[in-house]
């Protein structure tokens, strides 16, 4: 990529890219797919919200059929099929067992080559899940609506421990292995669980990877914030032997598989829960410091992701689905497990990474395992594409769909993607949603609407987006006008709330255009995606990026307050500010600048202090591209850092008019600091 690509801002990007040419779906795709009734957006449209949803409710199995489609006496707190109970565990396990007991849930691909994928049938995930729920219940106490906190890696033990919990009727909140033991332990305690979950040590890039040394941290940060944990279950990548050096803490760390030796056999009854009782918190990055826990809930959530997962994703039951996510994503939750459960299918699940032992890895195991539908984010194809671009074509595998998701992706990558790795016969959809959404908000549904790269395409049925400008003028739609995207209507994947913390959710999500806080209506209280957005004629919308101080690193959101107060922790910074810098590979990625107490001399010392904070505060995701040591900020003249200029000056932009700062001289001095003379 040239210099100058790497100059365009979000906002610029779409006055850059021009209007691109439509791709349809092939006839053989259109053929077999599961929706191919264009009518689906009439059922969908407002005037039948919100009835409309039945029809993903009536995927599942419950044990009370619900009343009242959407009870909104509580706004915004939405609640979904309200008088209905149901198991989770029940509707991707159980319910498939009399058909399909024989048939891979998982398949697990572990990353070292020399250890072959293993099937995961209905049957074996029943009875693991069984076994573990057991273990769960009457060892460590589990009971509905406790929070169980799971910081594992992608193995197959990650979703049992899942669905045991759900099995339960209790809460899991899964931290991203990636994430430091810090990170970890703030999660712990936000949630209040006292029942840890980790596995000793898994494979990433060749390497097995310490991981339990994580769950003594987040213990420490927990109990410092005065969350006691009781139990740490620790799950080993090689039963029976133990791959971690860190030491099992008496009395609190257990082996599971030698607590297991106690539950082979055991059943538990699923518990059936109220529709609107959590299924599980998913921690994401806000505009301030803390992670908020979103709220998903049991019934809305899981009829929607099955609902999305059949006429979005495509799935059908002999379908290979392979989704390259983390399950400890909110994408891996509604795309590798529960849609995909729910609906009876296959769904691979891959330890490693894709460019591990080279970068034709993802399509050995396309071909090794007949998968034909493809999920991914453009940041791994940006990276597949750059390391392999012409390794799709030395294997045999035939998708018949892609998916990409987390970002905007640039045309000429969207391109590759589907010459390329889909030979042009795979239907592209392009997913736009949030971890805050459940599931999909805009896409094209893969038989009825042409592919437009760079587009996410119009909104999935029951989702009535708009967009409105700073004033809360609607923009007129298909303008090509840019504003804040907002969903007007409520939706079953919606999360309820953040986890204790009401008046948080109400602020961030629904104040800005709520037309009468006192309403009960949901027409008055529009959803705030934070995505800028501008919809074509055609109706398409194409996303520009947050507008919060929000950075998307390869499709994942850190919040810059996080990774600035985690500079603060080195003794020597004074003030600290992160900005997002464009990155080939990655999107974005942070760039920090610190300044230092005074009486400290910058250095490199200092630097890899930064970075060390931040790697152990939050994890190596979050590292930066750049720690400059800057003699001041930029500041206005009631001493607001101008986080604005830093990013122009990072991104070789123009910084604009800085006459009115109060220190005016110090932009030149930084931008000659960072891009020379
Ligand atoms: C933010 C949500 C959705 C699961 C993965 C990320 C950006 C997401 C797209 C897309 C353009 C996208 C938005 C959104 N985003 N998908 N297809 N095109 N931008 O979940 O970490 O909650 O991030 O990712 O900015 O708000 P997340």
């Amino acid at each position: 990529m040239s210099e100058k690509n790497l100059e365009v801002s979000e906002a610029q990007i779409a006055v850059h890219w021009q209007e691109e040419e439509y791709f349809p779906p092939s006839t053989e795709f259109i053929a077999q797919a599961n929706m191919a009734d264009a009518g689906v957006f009439d059922r969908f449209s407002l005037d039948n919200f919100p009835n409309c949803f039945k029809e993903y409710a009536d995927l599942l199995d419950w044990d009370e059929y619900w009343h009242t489609t959407l009870d909104t006496s509580d706004a915004p707190c939405w609640k979904w099929f309200v008088g209905g109970k149901l198991n989770v565990s029940y509707n991707c396990i159980d319910r498939h067992l009399e058909k399909n007991q024989n048939k891979a849930a998982f398949i697990y691909v572990p990353e070292p080559v020399e250890e072959p994928p293993v099937a995961i049938t209905y049957r074996d995930l029943y009875n693991r899940v069984n076994e573990f729920a057991a273990l769960l219940r009457d060892f460590c106490g589990v009971k509905q609506g406790d929070r169980v906190t799971i910081h594992m890696p992608m193995v197959p033990e990650l979703p049992i421990t899942m669905l045991a919990c759900a099995r339960l009727g209790a809460i899991h909140s899964v931290v991203f292995g990636g994430f430091s033991g810090k990170a970890s332990g703030e999660r712990v305690s936000d949630s209040g669980s006292n029942v840890l979950v980790v596995m000793d040590a898994y494979y990433r890039g060749g390497k097995l990877l310490e991981h339990k040394d994580k769950a003594d941290q987040a213990v420490k940060v927990a109990t410092d914030d005065g969350q006691e944990v009781d139990k740490v279950l620790v799950w080993q990548r090689y039963p029976g032997k133990y791959s971690a050096e860190t030491p099992m803490v008496e009395g609190r760390d257990y082996f599971v598989n030698d607590l297991l030796k106690d539950y082979t056999g055991k059943r538990v009854d699923p518990v059936p829960v109220p529709a609107e009782d959590p299924l599980f918190l998913m921690y994401t990055s806000g505009t301030t410091g803390r992670p908020k826990g979103c709220q998903h809930s049991t019934g809305g959530y899981l009829a929607y992701a099955a609902g999305t997962s059949k006429y979005v994703q495509d799935i059908h039951p002999e379908d290979v689905y392979w989704c390259m996510a983390d399950i400890g994503w909110i994408t891996g939750h509604s795309y590798i497990v529960y849609g995909p459960l729910a609906l009876g299918a296959s769904s691979v699940l891959f330890e490693g990474v894709p460019t591990f032992p080279d970068a034709g890895r993802a399509w050995q195991i396309a071909e090794q395992l007949n998968v034909n539908i493809f999920h991914t984010a453009p940041t791994t194809i940006r990276m597949l594409r750059k390391a392999g671009p012409d390794e799709p074509a030395k294997y045999n595998y035939k998708f018949k769909h892609m998916t990409t998701v987390g970002e905007p992706i640039e045309p000429a990558v969207w391109r590759w993607y589907y010459d390329v790795v889909g030979r042009g016969e795979a239907a592209i959809v392009d997913t736009w949603w949030q971890t805050e959404t459940g599931g999909f908000l805009c896409s094209t549904l893969p038989a009825l609407s042409p592919m437009k790269p760079g587009s996410a395409g119009p909104a999935v049925p029951g989702i009535h987006p708009i967009i409105y400008d700073e004033d809360g003028n609607e923009v007129t739609p298909g303008s090509n006008i840019a504003g804040n995207i907002c969903i007007q209507n409520p939706w079953p994947g919606a999360f309820q709330t953040i986890w204790g913390d009401r008046d948080r959710y109400v602020k961030q999500y629904y104040e800005r255009y709520c037309a009468n806080p006192e309403s009960k209506d949901w027409r008055d209280w529009p959803y705030l995606t934070g995505d800028a957005a501008m919809q074509a004629p055609d109706g398409y919308f194409r996303i520009l990026g947050r507008i919060d101080d929000v950075i998307n690193v390869s499709g994942h959101r850190l919040g810059t307050k996080e990774i600035e107060s985690a500079c603060l922790i080195v003794n020597e910074v004074a003030e600290a500010s992160v900005v997002p810098v464009n990155d080939e590979l990655k999107g974005k990625v942070p760039d920090v600048y610190v300044s230092l107490k005074p009486g400290f001399d910058s250095g490199k010392e200092i630097q890899t202090k930064v970075i060390a904070a931040i790697d152990d505060s939050i994890g190596k995701i979050a590292r930066p591209k750049n720690v400059y040591i800057v003699p001041d900020m930029p500041k206005t003249r009631s001493g607001k850092i101008m986080r604005r200029v830093l990013a122009a000056i990072s991104n070789n932009q123009d910084v604009g008019d800085v006459t009115t700062l109060a220190n005016p001289e110090i932009v030149d001095e930084v931008r000659k600091l960072v891009q020379g003379e």
